[in-house]
């Protein structure tokens, strides 16, 4: 596993919508284990592709000391709303409140390509809400209820 590097807000793949996922091959777990790797060497709670200029709709995240990878994630349910800060790798060290689902549930294939659901709440539900949408381009700056303050603090978008 080795590390690579995450881009910041102001790098153009990253406001570029990923593509879905089609080969569960080799270089396919290598990103995904590279991916986990960057994840903890950063301390974040989740990682997507186009973090580290890959674009292609793969995800991993760690919440609550469980570790997941989501290949092609589709949210197909959600429920309720929370709302918390966040932070983004990405970003720096900017965090600001982000309206979430508090529930959701996910289907998405694993790294053999087999198809699972999974449903999470609070922060799970969060952090693939998150990470799901760097698979489109959108950063959780953009819909931060502390966006002025981002902004009034030189933040880029
Ligand atoms: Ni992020």
């Amino acid at each position: 596993m080795a590390t690579r590097k995450v881009l910041l807000v102001g790098d153009e793949s990253l406001r570029k919508k990923s593509k879905p996922v089609k080969d569960f091959d080799e270089e396919l777990w290598q990103l995904l284990d590279d991916m986990k790797s960057t994840m903890y060497a950063n301390d974040g709670m989740g990682l997507a592709a186009p973090q580290v200029g890959i674009l292609r709709r793969a995800i991993v995240i760690d919440v609550n000391n469980m570790f997941v990878e989501l290949i092609n994630p589709e949210i197909i349910k959600q429920e309720g709303k929370d709302v918390e800060k966040e932070g983004c790798l990405s970003v720096g060290s900017f965090r600001g409140r982000v309206e979430r689902p508090y529930k959701i549930t996910v289907k998405a294939q694993d790294r053999f390509g087999y198809p699972f659901t999974l449903t999470g709440e609070k922060w799970l539900a969060r952090c693939i809400c998150h990470e799901v949408d760097h698979l489109d381009g959108v950063l959780f700056i953009d819909k931060c209820l502390d966006k002025q303050q981002y902004i009034k603090q030189g933040g880029r978008i």
